[in-house]
């Protein structure tokens, strides 16, 4: 065993081992970091990468901030970020990567540590330096200017920041350690407009999406299960480069269709019935969210038309209502007149009835979308005023358990720099003559 350690140390240090995401160059991170910074007022932010799964089925996924800020996809790092503040203090990053552990890379295979040959430009980031340099780091900015103790940033879960934070006031003879502010209210504001490379990644994610939800519809017929659907297009995903999906896959036949995050997917279906899809895939650790509603026997009944089509006039209700700038979503009120949900919610309650007379309204029962990016539901301060650079989801929905009947459509758009709203879906089928015919292997959209 010592050998083989010595043989993956000498490789790791020459070769170490490739992440299979595709990244954008480091400039892009670096520049996320300075975004950051300038938000610290002189302050310091220190984020941890995401702890190692707990149950041995999940991969591991980095967290969405530190990548955000970083590109590494390892755990056991931590990132500090020293605001400047113009005069004193210039602005100063590191990372931190732990200790090689030649044992566990027997089973992870090769990692670098600070020590590795190369490893500032492998990071792109200023400084790295070990783990165990962290606390002294921090001690010393916060002992230059004992009032940053009260300005240190850091993730609101992380049980490693409030050691360190805690560890720091201790070492410095404080007397209570300072709550840490939230630095995620801070990623938050920089993760709501996306850069080029980002929308790039995006669209990778919606077409890796787009093909899964095509064979989908290939395959859905009365005796295959709802499972047997996740699984068709986790195969196109894993095809297409993706490293999993965006969410567990919904994929509710019959009354399943009425419960909106349905995930058993047990259920084997019938003809006659209709299935709500809602699956995608993340290309990159970016993030589509795409729903499609479609019969099981290949042809919507009159009833199951009528209902779909008065879910996608919502959606186009929506698109037309759209004025960049102004127009916002996730309104949960539906009252603000500069709402998308608000478009969408008096175009369903102004069409069609249920089976007592009744408005629709009352069946939509979630908000009309959210931002989409690292993660599927990316953060925002809602109801968010939709600007260029922003990706959201469009995604009204009716859902009748009297009738066994829920239609819920979704896609994904870009608001574009010259403020019109870009369908990153467009490719998939949206009206319902589209998507009978992309059942039955036609291609009319
Ligand atoms: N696609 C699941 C959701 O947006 O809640
Ligand atoms: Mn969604």
């Amino acid at each position: 065993m010592r050998s083989l350690s010595f043989i993956l140390l000498a490789c790791g240090s020459l070769v170490p081992l490739a992440h299979s995401l595709e990244k954008q160059p480091a400039s892009a991170y670096h520049a996320r970091r300075e975004a950051l910074a300038a938000k610290l007022q002189g302050g310091v932010a220190l984020l941890f990468a995401a702890p190692e799964p707990i149950l041995d089925f999940m991969p591991y996924r980095q967290d969405s901030d530190f990548y955000y800020l970083t590109g590494w996809n390892e755990p056991g790092a931590a990132l500090m970020v020293v605001g400047g503040n113009g005069s004193t203090q210039a602005y100063k990053e590191i990372l931190f990567l732990p200790t090689r552990n030649l044992h566990t890379e027997l089973y992870t295979g090769a990692k670098m540590d600070a020590a590795t040959p190369g490893v500032v430009q492998a990071t792109g980031v200023d400084a790295v330096e070990p783990m165990t340099a962290m606390p002294t780091e921090l001690n010393k900015v916060v002992a230059r200017d004992r009032r940053l103790a009260s300005s240190l940033w850091t993730q609101p879960d992380s049980q490693a920041a409030k050691a360190v934070v805690t560890l720091n006031a201790v070492t410095l003879g404080m007397d209570a350690a300072p709550g840490a502010r939230d630095v995620t209210t801070l990623t938050m504001l920089l993760r709501e407009v996306k850069d080029d490379g980002e929308i790039a990644l995006l669209k990778k994610a919606s077409d890796a999406s787009i093909a899964a939800q095509r064979a989908m519809m290939r395959a859905t017929t009365a005796g295959v299960t709802e499972r047997t659907l996740a699984g068709k297009m986790t195969e196109v995903w894993f095809q297409q480069g993706c490293e999993r999906p965006s969410y567990a896959p919904i994929v509710g036949s019959g009354i399943n269709s009425t419960t909106l995050h349905y995930a058993a997917n047990s259920r084997t279906m019938q003809d006659g019935e209709i299935v709500v899809v809602d699956a995608a895939c993340e290309f990159s650790m970016y993030a589509s969210d795409i729903t499609r509603t479609v019969p099981v026997s290949g042809h919507f009944s009159p009833r199951q038309r009528e209902i779909y089509n008065i879910v996608l006039g919502a959606q186009q209700a929506a698109i037309e209502a759209f004025v960049a700038g102004k127009s916002t979503i996730n309104d949960r009120d539906r009252r603000d007149p500069n709402s998308l949900d608000t478009a969408a919610y008096n175009y369903i309650n102004t069409h069609g009835k249920d089976l007592h007379g009744e408005p629709l309204g009352k069946y939509w029962l979630h908000g009309l979308g959210h931002m989409v990016g690292i993660d599927v539901h990316d953060p925002a301060d809602y109801p968010a005023v939709l600007k260029p650079g922003m990706v959201f989801t469009i995604e009204p929905g009716v859902y009748i358990p009297e009738e066994k009947l829920g239609v819920r459509i979704e896609c994904d758009f870009l608001v574009g720099q010259d403020g019109k709203l870009i369908d990153l879906d467009a490719a998939l089928p949206h009206t319902a003559d589209e998507v009978e015919a992309a059942m039955h292997g036609e291609v009319i959209k």
